[in-house]
């Protein structure tokens, strides 16, 4: 996608989705993970969801972030209906406008925290030069000048989390899908994360979908949803 396609098929405003349905195959017959799920994240703001261990908020999470498509329902960004696209658009769609932060981070352990962070830019075709300064623009956004050159692996648990927190935001997404991006994180770091979070999306109309057991954090963002047994019951 060049920049001109890019700017064609930019969405404009919330990320929505509509009665998601989603199951899993397994041995023994299907697992109904999602149930009928809606919701909507607006520009500028931080939704939250939260909801017991394997009432499905990261499977909600991949259908948003187009990592799987759900059996029924729909996913919007803006206008655009995304969920049936062909597969190079929707990973084109991904590429340009999603970033996502894994439960488990999934770090290159062997590459070092700035090799991490610019590796989507270059992938875009973005020349060193700029991926690296927009690399150092968010390490110390996130208070990691200090670790640029330290190996994944030499990092600790919350200092990955940082990492891959600026990796997702590298490409400059319009929606930050983020899973549990503080939980390995002590109160004070995890407010410092939300804080920017939310200073990005109210600088950059960053739409950020952030999936959290912290209930403070739950609390502070502009929306919360809560979710049991694939369902938002509030
Ligand atoms: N690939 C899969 N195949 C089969 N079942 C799956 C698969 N992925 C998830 N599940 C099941 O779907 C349900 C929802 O899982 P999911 O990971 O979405 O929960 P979660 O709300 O994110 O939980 P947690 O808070 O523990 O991260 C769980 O029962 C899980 O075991
Ligand atoms: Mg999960």
């Amino acid at each position: 996608m060049d920049c001109s396609q890019k700017n064609k098929m930019m969405p404009n405003g919330s990320m929505r989705v509509e009665n998601l349905f989603h199951s899993f195959s397994e041995a023994n017959g299907t697992v109904k993970v999602l149930n009928g799920v809606s919701l909507e994240a607006k520009p500028g703001e931080i939704t939250s969801i939260a909801g017991p261990s394997g009432c499905g908020k990261s499977t909600l999470l991949y259908l948003m972030g187009l990592l799987d498509r759900p059996d029924s329902g729909k996913v919007f960004m803006g206008d655009l209906e995304v969920q049936n696209l062909e597969d190079d658009e929707r990973t084109k769609a991904r590429n340009h406008f999603i970033g996502f932060v894994f439960q488990f981070h999934f770090l290159i352990k062997e590459l070092t925290a700035i090799e991490n962070i610019r590796l989507p830019l270059l992938k875009q075709g973005k020349d060193e030069y700029s991926a690296n300064q927009k690399a150092n623009e968010l390490l110390s956004e996130l208070g990691l000048e200090s670790k640029a050159q330290r190996p994944a692996y030499k990092l600790s648990g919350g200092e990955q989390q940082r990492v891959a927190i600026a990796r997702a935001l590298a490409n400059s997404p319009k929606y930050l899908l983020a899973d549990e991006p503080t939980g390995n994180l002590d109160s004070s770091n995890s407010e410092g994360v939300f804080e920017l979070l939310d200073r990005m999306a109210k600088q950059t109309g960053l739409s950020v979908i952030l999936v959290t057991h912290n209930e403070k954090l739950a609390d502070l963002s502009h929306r919360k949803y809560w979710m049991e047994d694939g369902r938002i019951v509030i």
